[in-house]
Formats: structure tokens, sequence, C-alpha cells
């Protein structure tokens, strides 16, 4: 094992699996872990080094597995803590470490604490969670919850109501009582006694709510509030981090990743300084919500190639000298980043391969989510019964409830659903892409006939094999991990960029983000190690073409 100030987690490239929709190995139409350990051979070819696990605990799958009933029972239809355990060891077989997610905001309401709780007002497990009696009939407050609608339920059985900053199925534990923080703390301690590396830490910026419960102050005249203001990164939050640092992240020296949306750029270092800090690194938001206009759910926010830049650049910036970021492109939550930040049509290849490139040699860990790897793209449910995602479901019927037309909704929901990054894994033109024998739990996106793993290993100029590539340069080369970060092209609406420096070594990448050609007014730095075109000309950029090139650090290297 290494030792405490290893950096392992900085030079690994990790891998996310949505598990219910990644391989499902017994027909019943859902991904399973016996899919999983099935598919490791294809990972580990891949090159990946980690695997996040997002949840396969024992839920009644309001919110996905993110609603755990008991933390310490693996999910039925995902299997057993037999098949579990056998994941984590045949994975270190391959040199694969496991990282589970760990949600602590929150349980399910069939959580055996939660019953306890709700069973009455005496119950020694009641202030456990968050219970406030009506004001006047209506709610505590009136803030709205992060999936639609109050972020409060009343319970028949108390007569009071319960706070759920997710779906009513998801109550909120209260991390002011310290027998919860210890309970969460032994669960993360068995987790690690189980084999795994470390936890992607879910919603955790949640975990401290105002104590002074506000009404907040609405800017229209909608019933609701996001709350927010009232749970996001409260002050006070550090606290409790801290504590879960000394309790178990520095002793079983772990990996972490937190989620950790409402952190501002100026609080980073509190969030990751490796001395200070609490977590080895976050994931940010910014650039995957640009097109949403912040605590304004469904209003459509258009955005410019420079902004995007800036949503990741300022971050590099901000941590170059102290701290670390995860660097991704999409995840479970969010759509294919090719149909949202590339061109899915007739540079599908070309513009998920300059993504790639342009996230994945920024500083910082990557992260490929299932299917990114080979250009997965969205694509349009013509039907709200197509959908499954609570989140989605929720906001159809807020809105309809609005009166806001059918068709506006569909189409907002084509560019932010949830299931636009669910649907399951294209491995090969068979039925159902190969994903399940059965009828699958989501609708399989069409386009598997063309996009798939088996496709995509047989073609060298795979979106697939160009991913490879890149795990590969940055495993060979410190410079594209450790090396300073310079971005390039600040201003243009066209092209993005950036420098790595380190010792002598120089790397330079350049991104086309348009389906135009763009002359190159400057010379390269070096020579091209990494296209993802064919047929580069000198002097001039093809449609979304990438270049990654090798040079010596100069004088005037900075200067380009
Ligand atoms: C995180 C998860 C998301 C989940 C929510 C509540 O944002 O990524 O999928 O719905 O937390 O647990
Ligand atoms: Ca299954």
């Amino acid at each position: 094992m290494e030792t405490r100030d290893s950096n392992w987690w900085k030079e690994s490239v990790v891998y996310q699996i949505y598990p219910r929709s990644f391989q499902d190995s017994n027909g019943d139409g859902v991904g399973d872990l016996r899919g999983i350990i099935n598919r490791l051979g294809y990972l580990k070819d891949l090159g990946i080094n980690v695997i996040w696990l997002c949840p396969v605990y024992d839920s009644p799958n309001d919110d996905n597995g993110y609603d755990i009933r008991d933390f310490y029972k693996i999910q039925d239809e995902f299997g057993s803590m037999e098949d579990m355990l056998e994941l984590i060891t045949q994975a270190e077989a391959y040199g694969i470490r496991m990282i589970m997610d760990l949600v602590a905001n929150h349980t399910s309401d069939e959580h055996a604490w939660f019953m306890e709780s709700r069973s009455s007002k005496e119950s020694p497990k009641r202030d456990w969670y968050i219970w406030k009696p009506g004001n006047e009939g209506q709610e505590p407050t009136n803030w709205e919850s992060n999936f639609g609608g109050s972020a409060w339920e009343y319970d028949e059985i108390s007569q009071e109501y319960y706070l759920h900053c997710f779906s009513k199925k998801q109550p909120d534990l209260n991390w002011e009582n310290p027998e919860v923080r210890q309970s969460i703390f032994s669960m993360m301690d068995w987790w690690i006694d189980r084999g795994i590396a470390g936890f992607r830490i879910d919603a955790i910026t949640f975990i401290k709510k105002n104590q002074q419960f506000p009404h907040l102050k609405s800017e229209d005249d909608r019933r609701y509030v996001p709350l927010a203001e009232a749970c996001l990164n409260q002050s006070g939050i550090l606290d409790f981090l801290h504590e879960m640092k000394q309790e178990v992240l520095e002793p079983r020296n772990v990996m972490t990743v937190a989620e950790a949306p409402g952190v501002p750029i100026e609080q980073i270092h509190e969030y990751v300084d490796e001395q200070n800090g609490v977590f080895n690194m976050i994931f940010q938001f910014d650039h995957v919500d640009l097109d949403a206009k912040p605590m304004a759910k469904g209003i459509y926010h258009p955005w410019k190639l420079t902004e995007f830049k800036h949503a990741l650049s300022k971050w590099q910036i901000e941590t170059a000298n102290k701290g670390w970021m995860a660097l991704f492109m999409e995840n479970h939550d969010h759509v294919r980043s090719v149909s949202k930040f590339g061109n899915d049509g007739i540079y599908h290849k070309e513009s998920a391969k300059m993504l790639a490139a342009y996230y994945f040699l920024m500083r910082g860990t990557p992260f490929i989510y299932q299917g990114q790897e080979i250009g997965m793209t969205n694509y349009f449910m013509a039907s709200i019964e197509e959908y499954r995602d609570i989140e989605s479901l929720n906001y159809h019927r807020n809105e309809t409830a609005l009166g806001r037309p059918e068709a506006d909704i569909l189409n907002y929901l084509a560019i932010r659903s949830r299931d636009q990054g669910r649907t399951p894994m294209q491995w090969s033109s068979e039925p159902m892409a190969g994903f399940t024998d059965g009828e699958p739990w989501i609708h399989v996106n069409p386009n598997y006939s063309s996009i798939n793993v088996e496709e995509e290993l047989q073609d060298g100029n795979s979106i697939l094999h160009f991913y490879r590539e890149l795990i590969k340069l940055r495993r060979d080369n410190k410079a594209l991990i450790y090396g300073d970060y310079h971005e390039i092209y600040v201003d243009s609406n066209e092209l993005g960029g950036y420098v790595r420096t380190y010792g002598k070594e120089c790397w330079t990448v350049i991104c086309n983000f348009t389906d135009q050609t763009i002359p190159l007014t400057d010379p390269l730095e070096g020579y091209v190690v990494l296209s993802n075109i064919n047929n580069h000309d000198d002097g001039l950029l093809k449609p979304y073409e990438a270049l990654i090139c090798k040079g010596e650090k100069n004088a005037d290297a900075a200067a380009i």
C-alpha cells in the first residue's frame, strides 16, 4: 500500500459505471455486478485503473439506488454481497481499484433508521432526520426540492413534516446529530475493510442546513423557491467534513472525489488543498450547466465557446499550485457530451475525439463515463412514457400543471434530462445493443447498430481507440499529469487549447470547436504526437480537428 502522500489517484484514469445500464447478465433487462465482472477485460484494455461504481446498495429505486435502504446489503437486482466482493477482487487482479458512491446526505424512507424516526416524536432516532411542525397548515418553509415541488413531506404517523432535498423517498439525515455522523463514518470504515479504494461522495454540499430554517424570497410568483440558498454549502459544513477527514479519510488514506455543487471558486482550497482541504478533488458543474440558467430549471440558456472554456479554465488556474480537479464531460446526471458540445451528425467521430483531447489532458484526474468512449449520443424520446428518471418525471408533471405545452417540455428534456446519459451501454449491433437478452429497463438508443463497442474495437480509427491512445499518452508522460497549465486562444469562439509545461517539455493541445476549416496563424510548437484526423495539413485546422504537440520549452513558449 502507498504512503499517505502517494499520488496514485492523480495518475489514475477513472471509469464511471452506472450499473443499471452497463451490462445485464441474466436477461432481466437490468445491468448487474456479474455483467461488470464479465466486462473487466474490456476496461483493462481501455487502460483505466479505477472504477467509480454508482450505488449498488439495497434500495427501493425511487432514484435508481441513490435512495439507500440498507448500506450493508447489495440490491437484489444487482446481485449479492459475494458478487460485490468478487468484483473488488477480480478488478484488483486486473489492476483496477474500486471506489463506491457514498450517499450520506439522505437515506431511503424505507431505511430502518427512518422507519424508527417516523414512528413517533419520542423515538430515540427522531432527531436523526429533520422534522418540523407545519406553519399555519402549510409546509414549514417554502423550500423547493432539487427534484421539484416542496422539500417537505407531511407524515401522517407523527403529524410533522420531514425535509427532503431530493425526492420525498429520500429524507435528509440530520448531520447536526453526532450519532448520525458516527454511523456514517463506521459504514465508510466497513466498506474500506471490504477492499474498496475510496469514495465518490454524493451531494455532499447539502449536508448542512441553515438552522434558522428561513423563508426564502421568491423572484417570481412560484410557490416554492430552490432550497440551495438554505441547504447548499452552508457555513459550518466544513466542521462536519473535517470530522469525516479526521475519523476516516485521513487514517484510512482513501481516494475521494466529492460531488460539490455550490462551492465558489474562492473556496476551492478549503475543499481540496492537500494539507488543509478535505477531499482529493471535487466535481464542479459550471461547464455542463452552462445551458441552464442557475436556479431556474427549465429555462434554456444559450452559451458561447469562450464561456465553456472559461468554466473549465478558471478552476485550472485557481488550483494551479494547490489542489486538484476531477475532469469530466459526462456523468449519469447529464446528457451526452458529443451531442451537447460537439456535433453528433456528420462530425460525430471528429468532434467526440476533439472533446476528449480537450478535457483529458488538463491538470486533474480524468473521468470517463460509460459509453462516452464510443461517442454515445442523446436521442429524442418522443413521449414522456419513455422516461424513467424521477427528476424528469416530476419536472414533466409540475410543468404540465403550470400549463406548459407538452412539446416544450419534451424539447427541454431532450437536452437536459438525466435519462439521456442512462440509455444502455452499446456493446454490439445485436438486438438491444448486446446489453440484455431481455427487455431493457429503459430504451436503447436506436443508433446502436452503428455506434457500439464491437464495431469500434475493429476500427483502428474509432473514438474508442482514440481514448485508448489518450490514456496511454497521459500515463507515459508525467508532463500531461503534473505539468503547469496555461490557456491559449482564450478569447476565441472557435478554437480552444492550452500548453502544459514540465521541466523542458512543453505540450500543446489545440482544438477546433467548429465545423469550419480555420487557418492557424502561429507555427506549431514541436511536432504532432496525436491528432484526431488522419490528414493534418500544416497551417490550418480542419473541422473539429484536435492536435496534441510536443515541443521544448523556450523563451517565447508562453506567448503563443
Ligand atoms: C447526486 C447524484 C444523483 C442523485 C442525487 C441524490 O446528484 O449524482 O444521481 O439523484 O445526488 O442522491
Ligand atoms: Ca440483470
